[in-house]
């Protein structure tokens, strides 16, 4: 007997394998996907009346815990001045990092809450959060702390990164704080168990690629997985030689160049594309989506979501400026909030497709083709959205 099963699903499994051409059933025992295509009894049914049936979407990259705005330094950049400028003047980063040094644990906590509520409600069951806006063993931990209520509290998988080498805080040169980064702040993060993976900034306003390669030896001694920012304003080499280092994805890449591809798919790294920083900033530097194709690297999209760079809480915006901005295709950006993104988090075993032995995290959707959720800009929510085989949304959808 199973817990619950979806009747008359068209599945969209993203696992390689084409959709069923007949709706069909997909069961859950015990919070994972237990039979598809297998009929039996079930404590639940649902009659999926020819609804899609796709993975949970999952936001691999976000900032999403924070506070304040930076509206200001978008009228800034609107009137000429650079991101690089409002950063090297003590704004940009610094900014929010002020505004969370000021708010405490409980208030960032209730400001992130409406964010993932937003994430949820367009199927995202499983998002990344970073720090990074604390640079102070204090509020990198209260940050991360947040972090793992949300996880906690919130019917969403919730992942905490590391990312106190974000940019260096005013009373710190590169070097001691990255000393405070590495032999302070990662001991205690990983004492606490506060993280999943780390993070670095590698630009040639933030850190070096030997700043890299310090935190990711030290990180790799605590059991933590390695992401990267990279080539976002600058070719720095970075993402070749966090590929080369086991990081499990390396992310923006307008910079990359075709030497840094051909070491990311050696290593099997995956590409994270986020193309709401793109469009928000003005960039005009399009990401090597042909080269990255061309050898093979999978393709993550993720929202970025943060108050600097990408102040986008929509996965479904970002899918859709992938397709439109980045010319990915709806099956590759499909793929990148599903399959690869999980695998930029080091899950792929646990989410990201349809397959008998995963999480039963997933959605209906109401569509005539998965496809419309590339294309189709606002409006859409799915039917239906669960996770660990629990129904977890009551709104009513909107579609086609
Ligand atoms: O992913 N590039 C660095 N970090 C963020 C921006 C953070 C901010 O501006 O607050 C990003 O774009
Ligand atoms: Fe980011």
């Amino acid at each position: 007997m199973y817990d619950l099963i979806l009747n008359n699903a068209r599945l969209y499994p993203m696992n390689g394998y084409a959709s069923p051409q007949s709706p069909s059933c997909l069961a859950v025992t015990d919070g994972r996907i237990s039979a598809i295509d297998e009929p039996g009894e079930a404590r639940e049914t649902v009659d999926a009346d020819g609804a899609w049936l796709l993975p949970g979407f999952i936001d691999c990259h976000t900032h999403a815990v924070y506070a304040g705005d930076r509206s200001e330094e978008h009228a800034a950049r609107l009137g000429g001045a650079s991101y690089e400028e409002i950063a090297r003047s003590g704004g940009g980063i610094l900014t929010t990092v002020r505004a969370v040094a000021n708010a405490s644990e409980q208030e960032l906590y209730a400001s992130a809450l409406p964010r993932l509520a937003a994430f949820l409600a367009e199927g995202v069951t499983t998002i990344e959060i970073k720090s990074g806006y604390g640079l102070d063993a204090e509020n990198e931990l209260k940050m991360l702390r947040v972090i793992r209520k949300l996880d906690e509290t919130l019917p969403m998988n919730v992942t905490s990164t590391f990312l106190g080498a974000h940019t260096i805080p005013g009373n710190h040169s590169r070097e001691s704080y990255m000393n405070l980064v590495v032999d302070e702040m990662l001991p205690a993060v990983a004492a606490e168990n506060l993280a999943d993976a780390v993070d670095i900034y590698v630009e040639n306003i933030a850190f070096t690629v030997a700043d890299m390669e310090r935190l990711f030896a030290a990180a790799t001694g605590h059991g933590l997985k390695l992401r990267a920012h990279t080539e976002q304003l600058s070719n720095m080499g970075g993402s070749a030689r966090a590929a080369e280092l086991g990081a499990l994805s390396c992310d923006h890449l307008e910079y990359l160049e075709e030497e840094g591809v051909q070491a990311m798919a050696s290593a099997a790294n995956v590409a994270v594309l986020l193309p709401g920083a793109y469009y928000f900033l003005g960039e005009s530097r399009l990401p090597p989506v042909e080269s990255l194709r061309k050898h093979r690297v999978p393709i993550a999209v993720a929202s970025d979501l943060n108050p600097g760079s990408s102040p986008i809480n929509s996965l479904l915006t970002c899918m859709h400026m992938a397709s439109s901005l980045f010319r990915l295709t709806p099956e590759e950006v499909l793929h990148g909030v599903t399959k690869n993104a999980a695998r930029a988090l080091g899950l792929a075993d646990e989410v990201g497709s349809l397959d008998v032995g995963k999480r039963a995290d997933f959605c209906l959707w109401e569509l005539s083709s998965p496809e419309l959720l590339c294309y189709q800009l606002g409006g859409l929510k799915p039917l239906a959205v669960y996770k660990d085989g629990q129904r977890v949304n009551h709104e009513k959808a909107a579609g086609n």
